[in-house]
Order: structure tokens, then sequence, then C-alpha cells
């Protein structure tokens, strides 16, 4: 699908990978709502880039705030044609501790906003991209939705964080036939080590060591190189119901 004049909601937009696939998405001439909690970084991104991009301040886990925000974005620019699902947050506990065993409310909250609020957004959208007239290869949509390599190998203290990555890679096939007779498309992007406003917060020594641990290039990936496959996968018609790990041949170790 060409990205000129389509408009796409981002989730996460106000930072990290998901301002990277704002910015790369208006770069191409797309419009791009940031479905996000934080006001201040999703107002500055719109000040930066211009009227092509809305902020809309949206609890993706919230099926009122999407339904509401993916209205605006329909009558602002007239339709929704490409989801990034890239809100998230990590999350580290031992399933058991000294203190007794993993928090449930803990485990329950990773998996309301990485699994749930991806699923809630991912399937108002395609409701939303059911209402566009098919291009001529019978596109109406595109979804992308963003897990990790920690669905694969999750490292010690993941097993919430692990559990909803590993599940948004399990949706990823039913969801693409789900709505492959509506010319949807649906494709998880897995990272690895993106350097985002999460990891800038470690100290220098330990983020030394994670460049070392990626096979090549050995560094952790620009978030731009996150947005260049999420705008790949836009355009290439053949990408359907598959996970593309993108992760310079990281494999983690326990820990
Ligand atoms: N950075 C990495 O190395 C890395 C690796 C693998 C996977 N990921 C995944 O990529 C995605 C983006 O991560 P990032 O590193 O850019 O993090 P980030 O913290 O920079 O961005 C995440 C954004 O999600 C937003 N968000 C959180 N809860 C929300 C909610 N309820 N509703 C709407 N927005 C909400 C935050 O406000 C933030 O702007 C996450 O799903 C993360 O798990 C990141």
């Amino acid at each position: 699908m060409e990205i000129k004049g389509k408009t796409a909601l981002v989730t996460g937009g106000a930072s990290g990978l998901g301002a990277a696939a704002v910015r790369r998405i208006a770069a191409a001439g797309g419009n791009a709502v940031i479905l996000d909690v934080q006001e201040e970084k999703g107002k500055a991104l719109v000040s930066e880039l211009g009227k092509e991009v809305l902020f809309c301040k949206t609890d993706v886990t919230s099926e009122d705030d999407v339904t509401r925000t993916i209205e605006k974005a329909r009558v602002t620019y007239g339709g929704v044609h490409i989801c990034v699902n890239a809100a998230g947050s990590g999350w580290a506990e031992r399933t058991v501790t000294k203190t007794g065993p993993h928090s449930l409310s803990n485990f329950e909250k990773v998996i309301r906003l990485n699994l749930i609020g991806t699923f809630n957004v991912a399937s108002k959208a395609a409701l939303a991209m059911t209402l566009n007239s098919p291009a001529e290869n019978g596109e109406r949509g595109v979804i992308v939705n963003v897990s990790s390599t920690a669905a694969f190998d999750g490292q010690i203290g993941q097993a919430a964080y692990s559990a909803s990555k590993g599940a948004v890679v399990g949706m990823t096939l039913p969801m693409a036939r789900d709505l492959s007779s509506l010319g949807i498309r649906v494709m998880t992007i897995a990272p690895g080590l993106f350097n985002t406003p999460l990891l800038a917060l470690l100290p220098q020594d330990y983020i030394k060591a994670l460049n070392e641990s990626v096979p090549f290039p050995k560094r952790i990936g620009n978030p731009d190189e996150f947005a260049m496959l999420v705008e790949q996968i836009i355009l290439n018609p053949y990408l359907n119901g598959e996970v593309i790990r993108l992760d310079g041949a990281l494999r983690m170790a326990p820990k």
C-alpha cells in the first residue's frame, strides 16, 4: 500500500519506536494519528511535524478511548488505512521471589497493556478499514503489531512480558486469516534491543555491554531501523500473517 495520502493510527506514537514510525509515515506523505497517554511528548511531535500529524490522548486498553479516537481520525482525514501497535511496556519479576509468587495483578497489567491493548486497537482499526474502497489489488488496510524477541527467548524475570508478546505472535496468523477476505494484512515485528527512552535510562557501561551482545551490527538498533521495516511492510503487498525478528541476529541469554 502506498503511504502518500493514507492515514495511520500509531499507538505509543509519542515515544521511541512508535514516534520513529510516525516520523517515517509523515515523511512519506501519510497522515499519522498518535494514540498515547503522554500528552506533552505527543503534542511536541505534532508541533515538529505539522498538520498531517494528530495527537489524541488515548489509553489503548480502553474501548471508549479507542473508538472515539478512530472516529476522530476518520472525520479528520477521511479514513484509516494503517495501524501500528507500538504502545507497550516491559516488566521484570521472577515467577517466585523471597516474598512469594509473582504478583498476579502485575501479570494482569502487562497482559492488559501489551496484549489486550494491541487487540483492542487492531480489531477496531480493522473495522474502520472495512469502510475503505479497496485499491486495485484489493487491499483495504495494513496492521503492524509489535511483539519482542522476548516472545521467543524470554529472560529470567520476563514471564509476564514474554507471555504478552508471545500472544501477539500467536494472534498474527489467525487475524491475517480472519481479515483476508476484507483485504487487510496483519504483520508483526519482533524487535531485539532498540535505543529508545526505555533503554536510555540504563547506566552507560550496561549499554556498552548490550551493544557488544549483538552479533552484527555490533550495536543496539536505532528506532528509525524499526520504522524502515514498518514502511516496507506497508509497501509490500505480499507480506502477510508473519512475524519478522529485527535483532541483528541477537538471541537473548537466560539473563
Ligand atoms: N525498545 C526496545 O528495545 C524494544 C524491544 C522489543 C520490543 N519493544 C516493544 O516496542 C514497543 C515500543 O517500545 P519503546 O521502546 O518505543 O518504548 P517507549 O516507552 O519509548 O514507548 C512506548 C509508548 O507507549 C505508550 N503507552 C504506554 N501505555 C499506554 C497506554 N495504556 N495507552 C497508550 N499508550 C501507552 C507510552 O506512553 C510510550 O509513549 C513496546 O511494545 C515494547 O514492548 C521494544
